[in-house]
């Protein structure tokens, strides 16, 4: 109907992409059997009730009927259960579909209207598909240009705002090569309809051959290399980022800092995550670690782009053994 394969539904559901989208039909299944069965039993009783306690002459009395401890808490406490089994397995699907995995590859999205682009690791560069190879737990780490975007895809039941000015993460683990559609779901202006992405899942072996190519006009550098420059044009008077000086600078020394717990002045603590890097360098007196003084100008990271913060953050990831 659409043209594209996959997002077209050949049955009620799109396919399954992943584990996580055959337990989310599987609890919505239930949801709406449940719902199904509750409804014929209430509505059907009432009907069925209805033809037989009917009026049958003109002299018939309603009977005096107090309760019914029984049935009443036979109606309370069924509900109840399923309830509570709802609640129980949809917070365990949900565990599922929020938990990061480590150790997983992680592709950069950025959103701005009225498209998707996806940078690797190795600085490649994708605008409106992507790559990502079946059966490895794949993060999206993902933030806007402009306004707020939700990246969805329907195989995997899954999505995910994306929002100018801080990342969100998106995991996910293709169960089956193929292509799946990618849509924006949250509404972002004329273009939103149309901003759309594919991601084509393929193998291990087709997926290194993709991040190895190069095409020779393309000049692209790793993005932790891109980091590296800007670190040294930008940061590196102030801050070290080698392991043998752990000087007390001006700033705090950068290396093996990603992961790691960081003490603030004001006595609260933070496992440095994208985020935190993140805010340090646009709003670097947002969090000061103890012992320093926050003297870092805001400006120093206002002046960077999108791309430019997050090749510096995964400098700063990989300063570490
Ligand atoms: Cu982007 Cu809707």
């Amino acid at each position: 109907m659409f043209g594209w394969n996959v997002a077209e539904a050949s049955t009620f559901m799109p396919v399954q992409g992943t584990e996580t989208a055959a337990q989310v039909d599987l609890l919505y299944a239930f949801l709406l059997w449940s719902s199904l069965i509750a409804s014929a039993l209430v509505i059907g009783g009432f009907i069925v009730f209805a033809i037989i306690y009917r009026r049958k002459t003109d002299n018939d009395q309603t009977a005096y009927i107090s309760h019914n401890t029984t049935l009443e808490f036979l109606w309370s406490f069924v509900p109840f259960v399923i309830f509570m089994v709802v609640f129980g397995w949809g917070w365990y699907v949900y565990q599922d579909l929020r938990s990061m995995p480590k150790d997983a590859l992680e592709i950069h999205v950025q959103a701005k209207k009225w498209g998707w682009s996806f940078t690797y690791k190795n600085g490649k560069q994708l605008a409106g598909e992507f790559l990502a190879p079946v059966g490895q737990p794949v993060k999206l780490v993902m933030t806007s240009k402009d306004v707020i975007h939700s990246f969805y895809i329907p195989a995997f039941r899954t999505k995910q705002d994306v929002i100018p000015g801080r990342y969100t993460a998106l995991p996910f683990e293709a169960k089956k090569k193929g292509e799946y559609q990618v849509f924006c779901t949250e509404y972002c202006g004329d273009g939103h309809s149309d901003m759309l992405a594919k991601l084509k899942v393929v193998s291990q072996e087709e997926f290194e051959a993709f991040l190895q190519e190069r095409d020779p006009f393309e000049d692209f550098a790793p993005l932790a290399k891109t980091g590296a420059q800007i670190y040294k044009n930008v940061c590196s008077a102030c801050h070290s980022a080698d392991p043998t000086k752990p000087y007390k600078g001006v700033g705090p020394n950068l290396w093996g800092i990603f992961g790691k717990e960081r003490k603030f002045t004001t006595g609260a603590t933070l496992v440095a995550d994208e985020n935190y890097l993140r805010e340090s360098i646009m709003n670097p007196t947002a969090k000061i670690v103890e012992t320093f003084t926050g003297s870092m100008p805001v400006m120093g990271g206002q002046k960077l782009d999108e791309n430019q913060i997050t090749a510096l953050v995964e400098f700063i990831k990989a300063l570490k053994e």
